[in-house]
């Protein structure tokens, strides 16, 4: 059966009696509204621990004050159900004052990592992510924690926290899942009209592009990063652009030649929605 799990403490006292027994506790963090994206990740999950915790809160220290954190799509019910089905041992299931009760003071700040990207155009967003999986990894405990490739700078400034800051915790990415046509799943994808949706799956095409310049020969960032632009300007007309990035696969630093582990990052918006996608090559 599985159980919902609210207090911090309870969450707690259960790993450590999992982990008395001899259990390997498995955690997949999320904000709830589920996708297969989320699900193809419980699975791979489910298949490297004995309990599986899944937790659903959706974070407001990482939204900036404009941003969707009013809006962001919720259906708890749903997220149960398919929790279950993807059996899901535990959900925890914090509330806002629980995580962040009056008075709270402490943040966690990855430097360097977060200032590029997504961080240029969302600032607090890495701060926020960053204290709340702080938070969420001391409460859950887990062996191995599991994250989607899709936010590749979260990812990146994850695993650096957990090694800077001694965390005894495995950070485990799972590569993008993407619809048959190519969109990376996403839970703002309920955002886009029928026609914003079909414009989106352009954004993978003009990755997918890119990379073929690299594997073609091309290492000038420079011409990547305008033919990317372009198959964007012609595939995906009502998108607007924040970046196109062609950065270290490690470090995350811009990179002026492609030699080497090779990270290319897209903000597009469409319509209401704020999409991004990405694309490794190399290394
Ligand atoms: O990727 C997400 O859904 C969130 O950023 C995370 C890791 C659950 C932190 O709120």
């Amino acid at each position: 059966m599985m159980q919902v799990i609210h207090a911090p403490a309870e969450m707690y006292n259960q790993t450590m009696l999992l982990k008395m027994s001899g259990k390997k506790v498995g955690f997949v963090p999320t904000m709830g509204y589920l996708h297969k994206g989320h699900l193809e990740l419980l699975k791979f999950a489910r298949e490297h621990c004995d309990s599986l915790v899944l937790s659903i809160f959706v974070n407001p220290t990482q939204f900036g004050p404009k941003e969707d954190y009013g809006s962001y799509p919720r259906d708890l019910e749903r997220d149960k159900e398919l929790a279950a089905h993807a059996r899901v041992d535990t959900i925890f299931l914090p509330d806002v004052d629980s995580m962040y009760p009056p008075g709270y003071r402490t943040f966690v700040e990855v430097e360097e990592l977060s200032k590029g990207l997504c961080g240029a155009f969302r600032p607090g967003h890495f701060r926020g992510v960053a204290t709340i999986v702080c938070k969420l990894l001391n409460i859950v405990a887990p062996d191995e924690a599991f994250f989607g490739e899709k936010d590749a700078q979260q990812l990146v400034i994850i695993r650096k926290m957990a090694q800077d800051l001694n965390m005894p915790v495995k950070i485990s990415g799972f590569p993008t899942v993407r619809d048959a046509d190519g969109l990376a799943m996403s839970s703002r994808n309920v955002y886009l009209s029928d026609e914003e949706r079909e414009q989106a799956t352009g954004l993978y095409r003009a990755l997918q592009n890119g990379r073929s310049l690299i594997e073609g020969g091309e290492t000038e960032a420079a011409r990547i990063d305008a033919a990317i632009r372009e198959a964007i300007a012609r595939d995906v007309p009502a998108g607007v652009v924040e970046y196109v990035d062609i950065v270290d696969g490690n470090t995350l630093a811009p990179v002026s030649r492609t030699i080497g582990k090779t990270l290319i990052a897209l903000a597009v918006r469409v319509g209401k929605a704020r999409l991004i996608d990405n694309i490794r090559v190399g290394g």
